[in-house]
């Protein structure tokens, strides 16, 4: 009988890590007690709004007659483009993104006007009402087709190393690569990847009121409360002080929060101008899916030349990124594409190549991971061709090409410091018992006609920090009440990933309090200002550290005070276990309770609030030269799967996944391992089963969890082991040298993706490699096993001596 749960599997392995906390809203999550956006309060008069979205993907407005939706039932105002005060332009980075379209449309399903009513239901009703008439013009929707006929929403970019320096003139980068036409063997291909839907639980949603005189407030689920500020105020032509933006908590962000989230601020924000009274925004889950972008679609091809030993001599990748109607995040999301075009390995002379493809479909924007997924596909797809070339282990060959010592530069010209990625798939290999299993793999493949199983054991090395510079900083601050309890804000979001959790802890640990005694409310924008978006995973990376500043700063004005007040001998003051201890002048043992210090400290008039900023440093990009160090470290993992599949339906299912992940010296082990598992699973979903269907017409055949499948509990790996690389803190001085964890495990699941391609490739006994487009779902893994098993046909039949597996 199949045993259920693996006695080594993490889920029945129940000893907690020690120093874990957990999540500081965990109670409220699960007991339905923490509120997000559409619980807080009502206020009286509240309106509801509902947008009206464009039958068409691209064409002329010709008629747009929305009389019937005003004298609806319900119906307070209508808003179109005509009544926005500032200017009509919500995009990110670029311009680009019109709040509401104006006489053409780009994509199907963008909104064209807004109804604010009485009720929701007012308002959804009313917009049917609208009569919308379009000259339609054909959608391009294929991206390799629009950077055919130079389509783009931005440039190309290129990268290009060769004789070990990189190629900074930009004539010189783009030409042919003369190793790689030499280099002994070759591999080359082509990988459609599929793009991925966010499905944040809680939908996009806001809700403004007015606030102060001529103000607005702005109570949004957005990773980036900054940027609701400004779009608001520049929409509504008000000064930025007019405006505050303030978030609670998100119900999943993912990236699809951080640029797209400020639309449906403004549009709340614009419909209270124009009413006076508070709007609430938000949408049913199909218009979301239809109005907001996603990850990016990718189009790659890859060309690696290498040795007999399968040692890569050069490498010319060139990823095309299906950005949508506008640039919105596309810029940095094509450019970490790039950057993660190496994955992990050293690739010698190097040419990547990074287009910006404009399609009629909404604007794609960040996906955990922001492009690097679709960057370090290709790369692992050759490595998996290299191997079944030279009849080599895939492990083997990806260990012969990681970044190592003398091999140690990027196409991009940063040097690899913290060489932690053999080591690490090292003790993976071992913990995983990757050799033994390959070889039971391979005998059960042999015996087994219809059902193959397949192993893959796949690294990541993740960049971290914004690759937009200026997006490295962050500020925090530190107020003590009198009775010694403590509020913190900082500049970062809570979307489910425990920031707020590891900031309270890095603050009680400075200030030597209990974690109760420190809390976090909402981010505002009139608390912390001018924040970066809680994204590229630095959100504790830039905002503990500025709060540890604050609470350095407090601290050392409490020492100040307290050794002048008690006569306490220099250097031995110390905050722990919520007390400040010292030995006095007269050299005897001092103790004072924190709330009594805090007391003290008030009384004698010492200031209790501070401020920390922290900008991260070393790093620097230069898009000109194609140059520089846009990371201030890399995080590593790797993770090792293996897959069954049904070779006559497709079918497909994760039959154990071992993951070793490193976060340097964890802030919150618990919280890590939920971001691994989470990152993982949600990978998996990505690469397996998360299929986005549009028609002809550019129209979102996949708008609902009926045609759009996530995992589910059920999809989760029965035997699911995770642990964390340890004895190995950041060689970065990070926060309590931590490493950021948010994104770079969702890479971990690429390894599922090549263990389903060592399973179609078992069908001809490992020699050629099959093509495997993402998702991986069971319609592609029946063509890819299809495809398999006609070349076998074809090559029986050219010898006819040879047997069939
Ligand atoms: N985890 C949860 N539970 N919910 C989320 O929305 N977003 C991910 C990741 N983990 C996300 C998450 C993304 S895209 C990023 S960039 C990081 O969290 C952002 O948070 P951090 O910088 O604090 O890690
Ligand atoms: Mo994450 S994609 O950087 O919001």
């Amino acid at each position: 009988m199949r045993q259920l749960i693996d006695p080594q599997s993490s889920l029945t392995r129940a000893a907690p890590p020690r120093n874990t906390q957990a999540h500081e809203s965990a109670v409220g999550h699960v007991t339905g007690r923490a509120s997000y956006t559409d619980d807080l309060h009502q206020p009286a008069g509240l309106l509801h709004l509902a947008v009206g979205l464009s039958p068409s993907a691209s064409g002329r407005i010709t008629r747009l007659d929305l009389a019937a939706v005003r004298t609806a039932p319900g119906v307070v105002r209508v808003l179109t483009a005509a009544d926005i005060p500032g200017h009509n332009e919500v995009g990110a980075v670029f311009p680009g993104d019109p709040l509401l379209a104006e006489d053409s449309v780009r994509y199907h399903g963008q909104p064209i006007f807004a109804v604010v009513a009485s009720s929701l239901r007012a308002a959804r009703q009313a917009v049917t009402k609208a009569i919308i008439e379009i000259d339609d013009a054909a959608p391009l929707l294929d991206p390799v087709e629009a950077i055919a006929t130079h389509q783009t929403v931005l440039p190309k970019h290129v990268q290009r190393r060769e004789h070990n320096r990189v190629v900074v003139a930009e004539e010189q980068r783009d030409k042919p690569l003369a190793r790689l036409e030499s280099a002994p063997l070759q591999v080359a291909g082509e990988l459609f990847i599929g793009g991925q839907e966010h499905f944040y639980l809680e939908g996009q949603i806001a809700m403004a009121e007015p606030w102060e005189d001529d103000g607005i407030r702005v109570l949004t689920s957005t990773q980036h409360p900054s940027e609701v500020q400004k779009l608001v105020a520049e929409v509504l032509a008000l000064p930025l002080h007019a405006v505050v933006a303030e978030v609670r908590r998100m119900g999943g962000g993912f990236g699809g929060k951080e640029s797209q989230a400020a639309a449906v601020g403004v549009m709340a924000a614009l419909a209270v101008v124009t009413t006076g009274r508070p709007v609430k925004f938000r949408m049913p889950r199909e218009t979301d899916m239809k109005v907001t972008g996603k990850r990016h679609p990718f189009h790659n091809r890859y060309q690696v030349g290498f040795d007999h030993s399968g040692v890569i001599q050069a490498a010319r990748i060139e990823l095309i990124g299906d950005c949508g109607h506008s640039p919105d995040l596309s810029a940095g999301v094509v450019d970490r594409a790039m950057f993660h075009a190496s994955n992990a390995y050293y690739l010698g002379d190097s040419l990547v190549i990074g287009h910006r493809a404009k399609t009629n479909t909404a604007s794609n924007t960040a996906f955990r991971g922001f492009g690097g997924p679709q960057g370090m596909l290709p790369i692992e797809n050759a490595i998996d061709d290299i191997a079944r070339t030279l009849n080599l282990d895939p492990l083997e060959v990806r260990k012969r090409n990681f970044y190592a010592p003398g091999r140690d530069v990027t196409h991009y010209g940063q040097q690899v410091e913290q060489h932690l990625i053999l080591p690490l798939v090292e003790q993976l290999e071992r913990d995983s018992d990757y050799r033994t299993r390959r070889q039971q793999i391979a005998a059960y493949n042999r015996t087994s006609p219809i059902i193959k199983r397949g192993l893959a054991l796949t690294p990541v090395q993740f960049g971290i920090s914004f690759t937009a510079p200026h997006l490295n900083q962050g500020g925090a601050m530190l107020r003590i009440y009198t009775d010694g309890s403590v509020l913190a804000n900082h500049g970062g979001t809570e979307m489910g990933q425990g920031l707020h959790t590891k900031v309270c802890q890095v603050v009680a640990r400075e200030l030597g309090i209990a974690l109760d005694d420190v809390r976090i409310s909402a981010t505002r924008t009139d608390k912390i200002p001018n924040t970066s978006p809680t994204a590229a995973s630095s959100g504790a990376d830039i905002n503990a550290m500025a709060a540890r500043r604050a609470a350095l700063t407090l601290k050392e004005r409490l020492f100040e005070f307290a050794r002048r007040h008690y006569d306490l001998e220099e250097g031995t003051l110390a905050l722990e276990d919520n007390a400040l201890t010292a030995t006095t002048l007269a050299g005897a043992p001092f103790r004072l309770a924190w709330a009594e210090l805090i007391q003290q400290a008030y009384l004698n008039r010492i200031s209790l609030a501070a401020e920390g900023f922290y900008a991260t440093p070393k790093i620097g990009y230069d898009p000109t030269t194609a140059r520089g160090r846009p990371f201030f470290y890399y995080a590593y993992g790797a993770a090792a799967t293996e897959v069954e599949i049904d070779t006559l339906s497709g079918e497909h299912r994760v039959r154990r996944v071992d993951i070793l992940h490193d976060v340097g010296d964890s802030l919150n082990p618990a919280i890590d391992r939920g971001q691994i598992e989470g990152g993982y699973i949600q990978g998996l979903g990505w690469l397996t089963t998360e299929e986005l269907k549009w028609n002809e017409r550019g129209q979102l055949m996949t708008s609902g969890p009926s045609t759009y499948k996530i995992p589910a509990y059920s999809d989760a790996p029965i035997d699911f082991r995770v642990s964390l690389l340890s004895g190995h803190p950041n060689s970065e001085a990070t926060i309590y040298r931590s490493k950021a964890v948010g994104e770079p495990p969702l890479m971990l699941a690429i390894s599922a993706w090549a263990a389903l391609r060592d399973a179609i490739a078992s069908l001809d006994g490992y020699r050629s490699n099959p093509r495997l487009n993402t998702p991986a779902t069971p319609e592609q893994v029946l063509l890819a096993c299809q495809a398999m098993r006609a070349q076998v046909a074809n090559q029986a039949a050219a010898a006819p001596s040879e047997e069939l597996p």
